[in-house]
């Protein structure tokens, strides 16, 4: 049986070069906090070449932020920069101690890619998912060294929400978790140990929240109007956050939940068409203000 905190930490296996997988937004993201906050060499890896480039793309645009804003100096600004590459292929990742996946949200995408990462990496190396509600156990059901996966569980924006669940499957191993918290501490993030259960702790309070918000709009209540109702209560209001994590995520979450706990959670069928119409959120921006999308609302 699992202790209820963090392993020992004597466990834990030092971290020298990280890999991400997949280059995306979330992924882009972990680059450049790994890359800040650990100062390793971080390999980012994707399909093709143009999403590659967007992803390294994106950590150089965040360093010359920080330097614009006289955060780094110049000298950081291109230690940054150097640090992370990215590659249609992951032979880089072959000296990598921890490779953190940030794929799309299904569960045979992300089997299959830690699949091909098994192949190229040591048997030590930690494989990580950012998965935001699928089964750790499960993920590593088909390895050859289960007892190498954990869930690493980040939030949006990665740079400033502080949370980071850390989620252990069956198989997980000591070294294993105690390496996941130690990078984690390094992180600078708050990290809490969290049972392998349907979207883990946070989603699945957010999951409560943002279905009843999905609920309320359903039922003919304007999205403005909705996101209004908690001004001062939450630091967003929830179809901005919808619209920043992304209404696919947040309908395959709301999914997930109600496979696991039924009629206690609720998938709106107003999401789910936005997301086979492949709309950015409930909100559209016109001349630069965010007002709700006609065609959305249409689908009501
Ligand atoms: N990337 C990097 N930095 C960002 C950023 C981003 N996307 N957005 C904001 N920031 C930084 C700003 O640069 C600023 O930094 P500074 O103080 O050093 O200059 C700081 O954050 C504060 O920004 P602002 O003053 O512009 O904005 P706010 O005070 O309104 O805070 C917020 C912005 C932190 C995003 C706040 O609105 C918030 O907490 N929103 C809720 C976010 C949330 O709930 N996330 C969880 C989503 S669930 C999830 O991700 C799980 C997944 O599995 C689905």
């Amino acid at each position: 049986k699992r202790p209820a905190g963090a392993p020992d930490k004597a466990l834990a296996r030092k971290v020298t070069k990280v890999g991400i997988i997949g280059a995306g937004l979330m992924a882009s993201q972990l680059a450049m906090l790994f890359a800040r906050s650990l100062g390793v060499p971080v390999v980012m890896t994707d399909l093709d070449e143009d999403r590659v480039a967007k992803g390294v793309g994106y950590v150089h645009g965040e360093v010359d932020g920080l330097l614009a804003k006289g955060r780094i100096g110049q000298d950081k600004a291109n230690f940054l920069k150097g640090l992370v590459t990215g590659s249609t292929s992951k032979d880089g990742f072959a000296d990598a101690d921890f490779v953190i996946e940030a794929v799309f949200e299904e569960m045979a995408v992300k089997q299959q890619v830690f699949a091909e990462v098994e192949a190229v990496v040591s048997s030590e190396c930690v494989l990580a998912t950012n998965t935001s509600s699928l089964s750790i156990t499960q993920m590593a059901s088909e390895l050859e060294h289960p007892e190498r996966v954990v869930g690493f569980h980040f939030f949006n924006p990665v740079a400033v929400m502080p949370l980071l669940e850390i989620i252990p499957g069956e198989k997980t191993d000591d070294a294993t978790l105690a390496t996941a918290f130690a990078t984690g501490k390094g992180l600078k993030k708050t990290t809490i140990l969290v049972k392998d259960s349907p979207s883990f702790i946070t989603n699945r309070l957010l999951g409560r929240f943002m279905g009843e918000f999905s609920r309320i709009v359903d039922e003919g209540t304007p999205v403005q109007v909705a996101d209004r109702a908690v001004a001062g209560l939450a630091p967003m209001p929830p179809f901005v956050l919808m619209g920043l994590v992304g209404p696919a995520i947040a309908l395959h979450n709301s999914q997930t939940l109600v496979r696991a706990f039924g009629d206690r959670f609720y998938a709106s069928p107003s999401l789910e068409a936005m997301v086979a119409a492949r709309k950015p959120g409930y909100y559209t921006v016109v001349d630069g203000v965010q007002v709700p999308d006609p065609e959305v609302l249409a689908m009501q």
